[in-house]
């Protein structure tokens, strides 16, 4: 007994497993341009998702199946996989057939399975290859039970419950179209076994060869096919239509929002908070409704952000507030608070305690600490020492007559009148005032304070009391 074991382990640790993501198709369901594995879910391509499973499955890259507009696909991959084309598209058998030349005679099983799957988990990729290795027969495929089939085969079993065939919806009979067991269209193949029965294959009635007619195929030598039925019902939805895609958006949704919310993040309405996979939350933040957490961004701990916000590919750090604003590309230290509707965009980086109140606009610029600008500026291509207060309506025109972008240096503590226009190339010395509607043209020498259109400078000192109304 122990011996067997024994064999049994070491058999399984030799034997050689390869899969396959079949991503040819065009997915004309989609009714789409773009081929069916670049449309995104939580922002990110169906086809990355395939990859990251098949990369965890064999612990090496997958190979995968690619036809329709196989150039921009293959962009989607880079060098993540070993590419196989397949040309013209005649259907899942047909494109399975194409490994051949690279995997026949390279492995012992193929596990097999569509890259419109985005949701399946490598337990269950796993079960269906632990189940093959179990199998005496020469295929294991993944079933699940329900009535919503998106257009799934259906599983046709004998009287005494063995497997027998995967019909086609469209080639079921009245009495088939009835049944609610689903191929999942997840498989593991002895590879023996299968190279030869797909040469086999015959077209079905539309013309494609059906990779789901070799369930048929084994069944008829008496071969058992192995099942795993799996209750995952997220991990089934196959998208072959844009609704199927807004169905797997919102499961994704709910584990993602779940997954936060578990670990310390309050969403006040999971429904409407939209957290892409790779984003990253702090304890304790709190995120109000329909705020949209992008790419690659990272929320520290004790904000709040929302409602109505996008952050996209930008790190905002601990007890930051934001309300109604867009984020892009942007670095926020601690205590910032932005909106509502700020514009932060491209290499605006807002050092601690920065507040950019009502519609400020910010974009390559550094706000050092505490820096204000409370509302209806402009700061483009700056660097702003701490403290400085930028008055409403200021602006940075950073854009010259010779269409090329100029800095704006600002030092500490500067206090930038309502309405001053600074017009780039420019540099403002620390603790400097400018009056309101001043258009600064010429640099500013520290404690300096400048009014007028051209502004001119009236006085060097910093006790100089003229008044300055602004805020
Ligand atoms: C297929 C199965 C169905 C199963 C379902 C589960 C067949 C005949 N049917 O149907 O039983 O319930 O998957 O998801 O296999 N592809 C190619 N080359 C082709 C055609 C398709 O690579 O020539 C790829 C597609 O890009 C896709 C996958 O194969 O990723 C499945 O094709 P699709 O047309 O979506 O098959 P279904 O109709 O969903
Ligand atoms: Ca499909």
């Amino acid at each position: 007994m122990l011996r067997h074991f024994m064999f049994d382990i070491l058999s399984n640790m030799s034997i050689k497993t390869a899969s396959v993501i079949l991503a040819a198709g065009k997915g004309a369901r989609m009714r789409s341009n773009i081929p069916k594995v670049l449309h995104t879910l939580g922002g990110r391509p169906l086809m990355e998702y395939a990859l990251d499973l098949g990369f965890d499955i064999c612990n090496k890259p997958p190979i995968v199946v690619v036809g329709f507009e196989s150039e921009k696909v293959q962009e989607c991959i880079g060098n993540r996989a070993k590419i196989v084309l397949q040309e013209p598209q005649l259907g899942t058998g047909h494109a399975l057939h194409q490994t051949a030349g690279v995997l026949r005679g390279q492995a012992d099983m193929i596990v097999v399975w569509a890259a419109d799957m985005p949701l399946l988990s490598k337990e269950t990729l796993q079960s269906v290859v632990n189940c093959q290795i179990e199998n005496e027969g020469p295929i294991s495929i993944v079933t699940a039970i329900s009535n919503n089939d998106r257009g799934f085969g259906k599983v046709i079993r004998s009287e005494l419950g063995e497997v027998q065939a995967i019909v086609e919806k469209s080639d079921a009979t009245a009495e088939q179209l009835s049944i609610n067991e689903l191929n999942v269209g997840v498989y593991c193949f002895r590879s023996l076994w299968l190279w030869d029965e797909l040469s086999a294959l015959k077209p079905s009635a539309n013309g494609e060869y059906y990779l789901t007619d070799l369930i048929k195929s084994a069944s008829s030598q008496d071969e058992k096919i192995g099942v795993v039925t799996t209750n995952a019902v997220d991990e089934i939805i196959g998208i072959n239509t844009r609704v199927h895609l807004a169905e797997a958006e919102t499961a994704l949704r709910t584990r993602i929002n779940n997954r936060w919310m578990e670990r310390g993040v309050t969403l006040i309405d999971p429904a409407n908070t939209y957290i892409d996979s790779n984003v990253e939350i702090g304890l304790d933040t709190i995120v109000l409704p329909n705020t949209h957490l992008q790419g690659n961004t990272v929320v520290g701990s004790e904000c709040t952000i929302g409602p109505n916000s996008t952050i996209r590919h930008s790190v905002i750090n601990d007890r930051c507030k934001i309300e109604s604003s867009v984020v892009e590309h942007a670095t926020l230290g601690n205590d910032v608070d932005v909106g509502p509707f700020g514009h932060l965009r491209a290499g605006a980086h807002l050092d601690n305690g920065v507040h950019v109140g009502n519609f400020g606009e910010v974009k390559n610029s550094y706000l050092g600490p505490d820096v204000k600008m409370g509302h209806f500026s402009y700061v483009g291509d700056a660097t702003i020492g701490a403290r400085t207060n930028i008055g409403a309506g200021a602006i940075t025109c950073n854009y010259g007559m010779d269409k090329n972008k100029h800095r704006t240096e600002i030092g500490e503590d500067v206090f930038i009148g309502s309405d001053t226009m600074l017009v780039a190339p420019l540099h403002i010395g620390s603790r400097v005032r400018t009056g309101a509607g001043s258009v600064v043209t010429k640099d500013l020498p520290d404690d300096s304070l400048a009014v007028g259109v051209p502004a001119r400078i009236i006085s060097r000192a910093v006790d100089d009391d003229i008044q300055l109304k602004d805020e």
